[in-house]
């Protein structure tokens, strides 16, 4: 986990081209700091959750090659960058992973397979994202939830696929649109 608040911290020193010190967030979880980090934008009147998915890379250092493979199979190249969300990413370039619970760790709508390289080089998930996990069906051993992704430069080239099917909170099957 320390592990997971040193990369964060690296990633918003990055963003914000501020020192963001590990050591100030040391005993806090990784999705609590993305949720603050998420709000005080949306407070300072900046980006709303998923809006800094649309910015395009500012450079080519900040480029993340991204491909998501879909439900039937078929492959999409998306040119991401460094401190993008998986599946906010996703919503933007109209790739159907659900989200239902906007990335709060409360469904496993966003659930995805990440191949093989790529899925050591992610942070170890945290205990909410493994209950989570736990209630997905179709979870495989690369199993991870795509709301817990966050891209950074060694990720370039990842590649996540959606599983057959997610648990939908709706009994008439409906799928709430990104907004
Ligand atoms: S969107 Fe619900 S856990 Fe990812």
């Amino acid at each position: 986990m320390a592990a997971s608040i040193r990369l964060f911290c690296k990633q918003m020193s990055a963003i914000h081209k501020l020192p963001v010190s590990s050591k100030l967030l040391q005993g806090y979880r990784l999705s609590a700091l993305i949720g603050a980090h998420r709000r005080s934008f949306r407070l300072q009147g900046y980006l709303c959750n998923g809006e800094y998915e649309w910015e395009d890379p500012k450079s080519e250092a900040d480029v993340v090659n991204i491909t998501y493979v879909d439900r039937q199979g078929e492959r999409h190249q998306v040119r991401g960058k460094v401190g993008d969300n998986v599946m906010y990413l996703a919503h933007r370039y109209n790739i159907e992973m659900e989200g239902a619970c906007e990335a709060s760790l409360a469904c496993s709508t966003c659930h995805v397979y990440v191949k093989d390289e790529y899925f050591n080089k992610l942070p170890e998930p945290d205990e909410k994202e493994e209950d989570m996990l736990d209630m997905a069906p179709f979870l495989k051993e690369n199993s991870r939830l795509g709301c817990q992704i966050i891209l950074r430069k060694e990720l370039d080239g990842i590649e996540v696929t959606l599983p057959k099917a997610t648990r939908n909170f709706y009994v008439d099957g409906h799928v709430p649109q990104p907004h």
